[in-house]
């Protein structure tokens, strides 16, 4: 049985006492959740999210980490450096990264490798621009994101790796994929990492994301190959995230 995961992705959005606030406010209502419940912050949120969640059931992840160790990368921030604030999660390869910020299938390949190095789980993300998609490519960039991306991977890193489905069409746009659309092509995803990586198509984790809220999150995660979702617009008011996580209430 693989556990959901509903994690929240918010972006460039809140000050540290935003986050202190909304997290306050958050925590009661997601108390007892039967999914894993993650908010991935700025870098400049992490210690005041951190603080503010212990004891509470919400793990907090980071939007994004370089590769190297350490070095002469201005503006970046290394996984040891996450490590040490205790950050659980890390999201690797967000389309905005790959659309504004040169993110390719290998430095997805490199992120990672650094994640799991310093012991952080990685959210992998992939999907198809709408261009794509019309055009009958969806699988065959889904199938290079996931193999360039994850080259090099072996079975039991999926214990950690969580992969998230967002179709760069559905984010931040109010159009989501149906609820079958977003099955069937999770149902492909983990297809091809089953064959690439023995034995991992029943256990890794693979979330939809894209304008998932709280009026369709039900009729997504009530599909047997959604095992979570990556929330953007929906996940910066405790009330919308909090009535996500309790989708099966
Ligand atoms: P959205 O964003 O829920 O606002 O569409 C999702 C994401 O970008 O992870």
């Amino acid at each position: 049985m693989r556990k959901p995961i509903i994690a929240g992705n918010w972006k460039m959005n809140k000050t540290m006492a935003e986050t202190k606030a909304m997290i306050a406010e958050l925590a009661p209502m997601v108390e007892g959740a039967e999914c894993d419940v993650v908010l991935c912050v700025p870098y400049t949120d992490i210690a005041t999210a951190k603080k503010a969640a212990r004891g509470t059931a919400i793990k907090i992840g980071a939007e994004n980490v370089h590769w190297a160790e350490k070095g002469a990368f201005t503006g970046e921030v290394s996984a040891q450096m996450l490590k040490e604030l205790k950050v659980d999660y890390v999201i690797i390869g967000h389309s905005e990264r790959r659309q504004y910020f040169g993110e390719t299938d290998q430095t997805v390949n490199m992120r990672t490798q650094a994640a799991l190095a310093a012991k952080l789980k990685p959210i992998v993300c992939v999907g198809e621009t709408e261009q794509e998609r019309e055009s009958g490519k969806t699988e065959e960039v889904l199938y290079r994101q996931l193999t360039e991306g994850l080259k090099g991977f072996k079975s039991k890193d999926f214990d950690k790796i969580v992969v998230a489905y967002e179709p760069v069409w559905a984010i931040g746009t109010g159009k989501t994929a149906t609820a079958n659309d977003a099955n069937e092509t999770i149902a492909y995803i983990r297809s091809v990492l089953n064959k690439k990586f023995r034995g991992v198509g029943e256990k890794v984790r693979i979330q939809y994301g894209g304008s998932m809220n709280t009026k369709n999150c039900k009729e997504l995660m009530a599909m047997p190959e959604i095992d979570g979702g990556l929330i953007g617009g929906a996940s910066l008011k405790a009330q919308d995230f909090s009535q996500i996580v309790n989708y099966n209430k």
